[in-house]
Formats: structure tokens, sequence, C-alpha cells
């Protein structure tokens, strides 16, 4: 009753353009409310306890971390995950009317994790007349006695619901199905971190439509093929089908409208949805950078957007309430008001310190795909988060060779273009954004080149989607899934490859003959307890050379690109002087020379990639010359080697062994 009363006074108090944005808070709760969205926060555990859309309850109850969100945890103090506000908040309320006339309301999240001195703010905002929250997340670190804390291993807002009411989750149109039912779930079996079959309950729609046996969390909610990783990704949430509720239809969504406060760039993939609906500001899952936390470290991620649609008697369709929220995955949508509570966020760069970048490259012929992408000056694009401070922007290029990038903020930048077809990368350092200013680039990119090239295998497009067990559809199930998303121990390598990959260049099928990825050391798997030591590290490619091919020619260029990599640093990049593959050499014999043409993965490069189900993680490449007369004419072998059983000790339940996933490969000679 008195929090009625409180309303009453508050709304009378808003101008008359718009009565309906309400705030109101007593010792334990604050609540943000419009016409149709009402959020609940608990003041003493920094988060949303309750969320409705027109009277229905989004979350259902409270059960510890469930039935709560969007929050915010982390994996960044000294002993790892926290779960910012569950110490000692402050919640703070803000309000206003923005430049375009529309009244907002805030809750600013504040706590200080008194054994670091770590500060986290998470920010919440509602606007009258939409129907969701705009998140920004900061942390910050000051702390002069100890400067160097740790990484910033993982950052994430969490939509986080106990209820019934979602039916479906979809983080794409490849990657759209049933959520499994509470059923499943209570009978799951756990086959590797975050992995787990549902073989208990074959019954269930998840397992009918969408895989066999296993469905890896990482397979939902993994944005793993070249076509679903922040690049493309804008959209991904759940559905509520209405078979749970009174008929009406929701959904619930995160929409990624800016991308610039992330890490990696355009190939950075991460957990999207499995039952939470996630926001991964950063993580080192698919071998991503993460920053270090240092003295000095503040750092403000966002904003994105908590969409939430349907209701009212909706009988809308999953794919009709996701285009609905795509509309708003644009860094356009919405300037005013971002510039307009820029004064309540700290760190939060509004568009007075924000320029335009138009560029025009001239592309190799066979480019297609081409991206253009601005990160971090001097620094491999994928590794921006070396400065945490770095903000990354990117546009696909059009078939003219343009690109246009708004909403830039002012600074130096690395400019690289990439493309399917092309292999390396074009890169430019030194490309300066002025607030206000329209920078204009005009680039050319010819492609690099060792002579004259001799063959290629796979597409270099920085995935090894095209290779067996990669994109190919599923075809068992009727939602057809990629093969890689459903789980890397589906596929028996002695089954698929019983003598091994013999691959010749002209005559075998990428799609079959080659592997999506190559082992060390193959199995046991949860389905087969054999272990293959012999076929699976030494694959044989064989190339035919006529005497025109060798004429004159004295130097020959072998490139390797991969699209990931695990040695035994796995996903942390972290040295272990305990393990002997910490950098992992991958070795090319040529012929039967004695001498292998090396290749060294680093450990700061490692990925855990297919395990993972993803085909396009951190990228590794090396051009190897070697003497041309290493060659012959007629029936040359490259044979590609990796150490013999090379595994690492794992910690989480993932296979021990290390392994590589091609890109592509090409000779050449002049
Ligand atoms: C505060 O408001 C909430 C939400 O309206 C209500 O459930 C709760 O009982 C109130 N607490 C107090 C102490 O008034
Ligand atoms: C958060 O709280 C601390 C300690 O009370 C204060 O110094 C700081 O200014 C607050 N930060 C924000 C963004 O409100
Ligand atoms: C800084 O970190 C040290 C631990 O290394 C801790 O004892 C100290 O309380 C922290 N300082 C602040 C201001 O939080
Ligand atoms: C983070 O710190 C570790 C330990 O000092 C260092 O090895 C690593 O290179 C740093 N990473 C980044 C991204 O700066
Ligand atoms: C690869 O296959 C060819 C025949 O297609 C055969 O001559 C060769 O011995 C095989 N190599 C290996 C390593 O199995
Ligand atoms: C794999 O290749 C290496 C290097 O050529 C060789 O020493 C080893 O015997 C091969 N292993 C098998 C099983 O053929
Ligand atoms: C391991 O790899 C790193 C990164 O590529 C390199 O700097 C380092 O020299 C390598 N260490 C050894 C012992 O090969
Ligand atoms: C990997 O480590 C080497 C030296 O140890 C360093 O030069 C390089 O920049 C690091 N690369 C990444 C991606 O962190
Ligand atoms: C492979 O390596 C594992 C772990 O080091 C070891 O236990 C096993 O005996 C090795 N197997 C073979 C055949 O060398």
């Amino acid at each position: 009753m008195r929090q009625n009363i409180a309303i009453g006074v508050l709304a009378t108090c808003l101008t008359l353009a718009s009565a309906t944005l309400r705030t109101s808070q007593n010792e334990s709760t604050i609540t943000v409310a419009n016409d149709r969205l009402t959020a609940v926060f608990a003041t003493n555990k920094g988060r949303i306890v309750d969320l409705s859309l027109d009277n229905q309850d989004l979350l259902g109850p409270q059960s510890g971390d469930t039935g709560t969100g969007p929050y915010l945890d982390c994996y960044c103090i000294p002993s790892g995950f926290y779960t910012p506000g569950s110490t000692s908040p402050t919640m703070e309320v803000v309000e206003g009317t923005d430049a375009t006339g529309t009244k907002y309301a805030g809750v600013i999240m504040n706590e200080t994790y008194p054994p670091t001195g770590q500060q986290f703010q998470q920010y919440w905002f509602l606007r009258d007349g939409e129907t969701g929250l705009h998140t920004f997340s900061r942390l910050a670190y000051y702390n002069e006695t100890t400067p160097f804390l740790r990484n910033l291993q993982e950052f994430r807002t969490l939509f986080r619901p106990n209820t019934d009411l979602w039916t479906h989750l979809t983080s794409s149109e490849v990657q759209t199905a049933p959520l499994p039912s509470k059923e499943a779930i209570s009978k799951e079996i756990v086959v590797q971190d975050a992995t787990w079959t549902f073989s208990n309950t074959p019954d269930d729609a998840i397992l009918s439509q969408m895989v066999s046996a296993v469905i890896p969390s990482s397979s939902t909610s993994h944005m793993a093929d070249n076509s679903e990783d922040w690049r493309d990704n804008s959209v991904h949430g759940m559905y509520a089908d209405g078979t749970t509720s009174d008929g009406t239809t929701y959904g619930a969504w995160l929409v990624m409208n800016t991308k610039d406060t992330y890490y990696g760039g355009p190939l950075h993939s991460d957990l999207t949805v499995d039952g939470i609906v996630y926001n991964y500001l950063v993580s080192n899952h698919h071998g991503e950078g993460t920053p270090n936390i240092t003295y000095g470290f503040d750092r403000t991620f966002g904003p994105q957007y908590y969409h939430f649609n349907g209701g009212k008697g909706s009988r809308s369709t999953l794919e009709e309430l996701r285009s609905d929220a795509e509309t708003y995955a644009n860094p356009s949508w919405n300037v005013k008001f971002y510039d307009s509570i820029a004064k309540h966020v700290v760190g939060y760069a509004p568009s007075s310190v924000r320029g335009t970048v138009q560029g025009h490259i001239k592309l190799p012929k066979v480019a297609t795909r081409p991206i253009a992408v601005l990160t971090v000056d001097g620094q491999y694009f994928q590794d921006n988060s070396v400065d945490p401070s770095s903000y990354q922007y990117w546009a696909e290029v059009d078939k003219n060779g343009k690109f246009n990038i708004d909403h830039v903020k002012e600074g130096k930048y690395r400019l690289t273009v990439y493309a399917d077809g092309v292999f390396g990368d074009y890169e430019r350092d030194g490309v300066r954004v002025q607030a206000g200013k329209t920078t204009k680039v005009q680039e050319t990119w010819v492609e690099e080149s060792a002579g004259t090239e001799v063959w290629r295998l796979g597409t270099p497009d920085k995935s090894s989607g095209e290779f067996r067990r990669g994109v190919a559809p599923d075809e068992t199930h009727p939602l057809h899934p990629p093969q890689y998303l459903i789980y890397w121990a589906a596929y028996d390598w002695q089954e698929d490859f019983p003598n091994g990959v013999n691959y010749t260049i002209g005559s075998s099928d990428p799609a079959t003959d080659f592997n999506t990825v190559q082992w060390s050391v193959f199995g046991p798997t949860p389905n087969n307890p054999g272990v293959e030591y012999d076929t699976t590290h030494n694959w044989t490619i064989n190339f035919n050379l006529n005497k025109k091919q060798l004429q004159k020619r004295k130097k020959a260029t072998l490139t390797i690109q991969l699209a990931g990599a695990k040695t035994a640093s796995g996903n942390t990049d972290v040295w272990n002087p305990a393990e002997e593959y910490n950098n992992l050499s991958l070795e090319s014999y040529i012929n039967g020379q004695e001498e292998p043409l090396s290749m060294v993965i680093g450990f700061n490069q490692s990925s855990s990639c297919i395990v993972r189900s993803a085909v396009s993680c951190y990228q590794v490449r090396s051009r190897m010359e070697f003497p041309a007369d290493w060659l012959v004419v007629g029936n040359n072998v490259l044979t590609l080697h990796l150490p013999y059983n090379a595994t690492d000790t794992e910690t989480a339940i993932l296979p021990g062994t290390v392994y590589v996933q091609y890109d592509a490969l090409r000779l050449e000679v002049s």
C-alpha cells in the first residue's frame, strides 16, 4: 500500500508528456517500471530479483543465482569467481529526461571488494516506451600495494530465469532449438566440461531435433562457425512459445548494439545462451586474450541491451520476436539517449569524443566476404586485450572496396582487412581518428606471394569448417546443425579415418578426406574406451609436380594457416613448467627430408577450440621456406607431424591431447 502511494506521488511529479516511468524504493528493494516492464532490485544483493512484462513474471522464483538478472559476475578476484554486489553494494537511483524528451530511470550498483579494493559498478537503465534494460559494467583497480592483481578471466552479465516459461533458445538460425526439459536436465550425464549427454531421456525434443547423444552447452551456446562469431552475432536469447503460459509468446534477448568494448575483434566467439542469456564481456574461451588487472585498470563495458518482447496477447513466432530485437542491434541506435546518460556512467565515451572512418581498399581479385577491422595500433587484432583500454570496430567491405565505420572513439588504430580466399591479412598501423571528424583511408591490398602457387588445400577463411566433421550439416536430425556443433567425441576417428589421413592434391575431397582437427592422440571418449596413437599424428599429403613447374626454381615456400590450436597451455595461455608441450611444434617433412620445417605454436597462442565446438579460434600462421631441390618431378609427399601421444594434465573434464585445426595450406615456388 505504502509503495502504491509512493508511486502515485512520483507519477504526479512527472511531466505531462509521459506519465508512465516510475521508481520507488524502500529499505530492501528498488522498483523501476514503465507501463509494460517492471524490474525489482534487491538492494542488499545488487541485482534484479523480479522482472515482469505485462505482468508476466519472466524470471520465476529466486533460488540462489537462478531466478535473477540481468546481474554481473566475474572470474576476477584472486581466488576466481565473484558476484559483484554480493558483499555490500550501494544502490543508487537516477532519473532524468534525455535529449529526445524521453524519461529514463537508472539503477547503479556500486561495490568495492574489500580484500583487493577492486571497484565494480553495474548499471541498468529503463526508458519510457521501451521494454528492455540498457546495461553497462565497470571494473576499476587502483591498489598501489599490489600493482599486478591477476587476469580478468571472465566478466559477464546473466539473465538467469528459474521458470518453465521459456521453451526455446536461439543464437542464430542454425542454432535454434528447444530447451532441454526439466526431466532431461535432472537425468543429464556430464561427459565434458559444460557438456552433457541426455541419453537417459531419448524422447526429449532437443535430442530428437538437434543432436544425437550429446548436447554440449558449447554446442547450443557457443558462437563458433564463421558466420556466427561476433562478426555476425548481434542478438541471441530465449523464446516462450506460449505452451507454458496462457498462449502468449515472449522473447528475452541480449542485443549487442555496440561491440566496441569487447575484445578479440570479429573472430571472437563465446557462450551466448543455454537457459541463461549471457553477455560475455570478457572470457578466455576459444583462445581469446584477456586483459590483466593492474594498477590503473579502469574499463566500462557496454552499452548492451537486454530486450524483452511479445506479451500483451502476442502470438509472434520466435523469428518475428528475434527480428524485432535485431532492429536495435546497431551502434547508431539511441545515441542521443546514451549521450544524455553519459554523466551517470563512469567511463562511457559519448559521441562528442567519436569520429568516423571512411575507407576504400583495392582488394585482391579472389577476395570474398572482405571485412575491415580497427583495433589497437601496433598489435595483431586478436590480441587487442594487451591494451585493456582499447576499442574495436569493423565493417563489411562492399563490392567496390568501400567501407564506413561510425562512432569510433578518438585514438590511433591499426586497420586490418581480411577476406575469404586470400592468404594473409592486410595491415596498416597509425590510422588516426579525431572527434567529430571523418578520417579517409585509401589502401591497396596486394595478396602476399612467394612466387607461383603450385597448390592450395582448403579455403583461407580463418575456419577449419570446410573439412570433415566441420560445417557440413548433420542430416540425422531435423534441424541439421553443423556437425562441429554437436560434440567432437560424437565422431570416432578410427571409423572416419581407419588408415589416417592420406590426401592427394587434385583428387581428394577436402570435405571428406581431410579432418577438421588433427589430434596428437585420440581417445578415450565417453563412447569408446579405445585410444588411437598411430593414425592421428602423421598426416600425408601427396602432390604431383611436372618438369615445367620445377624449372629454374630455387626456393619453395610452404604456408600453413591454423584456425585454432591447442597446446598444453589449453585455454589459459599459462606456461606450466611441468608440461612438455606448452609450446607445440607442428613439423612438416618434405619427401622424407630428415630436417622438418618447424612451426612453433606458442603457449600464448593456444585455444580450446574444437572441444568447445568451434572451428575458428585464435589464428596462427607460418610461411616456411626451403630449397626447391627438395621437390621432385612426379609424386611428392608432405607429412604433417605432431608429437606422438602429446597430452597435458587437464584439470577440467576435457581431453588431454594437443591438436591443430588447419585453415588452409599452400605451396609456392620461385
Ligand atoms: C519493499 O518493497 C517490496 C516490493 O514492493 C515489498 O515486497 C517489501 O515488502 C517492502 N519492504 C518493506 C520493508 O517495506
Ligand atoms: C562507489 O563507491 C565508492 C565508495 O563509497 C565511491 O568512492 C565511488 O565514488 C562510488 N562510485 C560511483 C561510480 O558511484
Ligand atoms: C590492496 O591489496 C592488498 C593485498 O595485496 C590489501 O591488503 C589491501 O587492503 C588492498 N588495498 C585496498 C585499498 O583495498
Ligand atoms: C599478463 O601478465 C602475465 C604475467 O605477468 C604476462 O605473462 C602476460 O603477458 C600479461 N598479459 C597481457 C595481455 O598483458
Ligand atoms: C597413400 O595412398 C597411396 C595410394 O593412393 C599409397 O600409395 C600410399 O602408400 C599411401 N600412403 C600412406 C602413408 O598410407
Ligand atoms: C610419424 O612421423 C615421424 C616423423 O617422420 C616418424 O618418426 C614416425 O615414425 C611416424 N609415425 C608413424 C606411426 O608412422
Ligand atoms: C614459446 O613460444 C613463445 C611465444 O611464441 C616464444 O616467445 C618462446 O620463445 C617459446 N619458448 C620456447 C622455449 O620455445
Ligand atoms: C606471446 O609471448 C611472447 C613472449 O613470451 C610475446 O612476445 C608475444 O607478444 C605473446 N603473444 C601474445 C599473443 O600474447
Ligand atoms: C601416452 O601418454 C600417457 C600420458 O603421459 C601415458 O600414460 C601413456 O602410457 C602413453 N601411451 C603410450 C602408448 O605411449
